[in-house]
């Protein structure tokens, strides 16, 4: 590993046990990370959260992000409005592998009321180490692009 921050982090109050989960998974992959919040389980607001991770990986500063509320629908809802983020909520094993070699999901959405830890984790290994197809999946992700409302957050 290298001391370069790889991944942003962040949830709510129902996702905070959840990312404490995954920042050790990530520590014993030797991946870094900045947690943008919360600290605790005293009751938050998701688009709060899921925005700063957004934000962080639209604008390039970071390649990859997870955001984690209590369904993952919150988040995936407000990640989703920013360009370029392409959030993914993963509910199981197969939809982890296709986020990222179809959709080139940048942004892993977990639910952590609906999901284990346990599984999280598997959801989590496979969307860190498999890769984008490209080809036709390029065209697609583009056609996204070009139908996203230009005034989108930058
Ligand atoms: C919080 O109770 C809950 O609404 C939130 O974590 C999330 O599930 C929203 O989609």
């Amino acid at each position: 590993g290298n001391n370069v921050e790889q991944i942003v982090i962040g949830s709510d109050h129902a996702g905070f046990a959840m990312k404490e989960h995954i920042k050790t998974e990530l520590v014993l992959r030797g991946i870094t990370f900045r947690d943008v919040g919360v600290f605790s389980e005293e009751r938050s607001d998701y688009p709060v959260f899921s925005a700063k991770v957004a934000r962080a990986v639209a604008s390039g500063e970071f390649e990859r992000g997870v955001i984690i509320c209590g369904t993952g629908i919150g988040a995936s809802i407000t990640a989703n409005r920013f360009k370029n983020v392409r959030a993914a909520l993963c509910v199981t094993e197969e939809m982890a592998h296709m986020s990222r070699s179809h959709n080139n999901a940048n942004v892993l959405v977990l639910g952590g009321r609906i999901t284990s830890l346990e599984e999280a984790s598997k959801i989590l290994e496979i969307w860190l180490t498999t890769g984008f197809e490209g080809g036709r999946h390029s065209h697609r992700l583009q056609m996204i692009e070009d139908i996203s409302c230009s005034t989108k957050d930058e």
